[in-house]
């Protein structure tokens, strides 16, 4: 089985638990879009640290100083370290990233513990340097989806051209981002 079919598969076991969780997310008819990713995608520029400016919203992020730093672990695979404040508290997970075809370098997959499954990290555009656009799409079925998109960025803010023109290209693949907000990086270096 590929790892796309493996995903949809365990997505499909999955559902009964999924369902009561999509109100919360951004849900939409329809199967995914299909976005352009990053060309020439090189991993290891994009590792490292990035802070979290806009976001769809998840309900696994509600706290502030969003960020995550990116590193390759001994054995290869890709260590994702996130971290926020939530409630005047420092909150961290460790998670994985894996590439699942080397022909696609920009489509990674993402998954925070052995019971959950890989979910997609598309990285649709990034110049390494300054920011980073990420989008993440799971359809039910070809019946509906939903999804997360990011807007990252190498320091804890960004210009508004650099914010609309991110927009600008997830509205251009076809992806909602109606209900985007902003992520509060301010009063993050303050002693917890
Ligand atoms: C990111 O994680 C790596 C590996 O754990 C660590 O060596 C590095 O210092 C971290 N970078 C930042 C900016 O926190
Ligand atoms: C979005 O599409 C418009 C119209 O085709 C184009 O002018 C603009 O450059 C595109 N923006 C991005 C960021 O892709």
């Amino acid at each position: 089985m590929s790892p796309t079919q493996k995903m949809k598969t365990s997505f499909a076991y999955l559902l009964p638990l999924i369902l009561p969780m999509v109100s919360a997310q951004v849900a939409h008819w329809g199967p995914c879009p299909e976005p352009a990713v990053q060309q020439s995608f090189n991993l290891q520029k994009y590792l490292g640290k990035w802070y979290e400016i806009a976001k769809l919203p998840a309900q696994f992020e509600k706290g502030s100083c969003i960020e995550a730093n990116y590193s390759i672990r001994a054995d290869g695979t890709i260590k994702v370290y996130n971290s926020e404040i939530l409630k005047g508290k420092l909150r961290s997970i460790e998670g994985t990233a894996v590439v699942q075809d080397i022909n696609e370098p920009a489509k990674l997959a993402v998954s925070f513990s052995y019971v959950t499954p890989y979910t997609p990290y598309w990285v649709l555009s990034t110049d390494y340097e300054h920011s980073a656009l990420v989008y993440s799409c799971t359809d039910v079925l070809r019946l509906f989806h939903f999804d997360f998109a990011w807007i990252l960025s190498r320091m804890r803010s960004l210009p508004p051209e650099t914010i609309q023109k991110a927009k600008d290209l997830f509205t251009n693949s076809s992806i909602d981002i109606s209900k985007m907000i902003m992520t509060q990086q301010q009063g993050c270096d303050l002693e917890l």
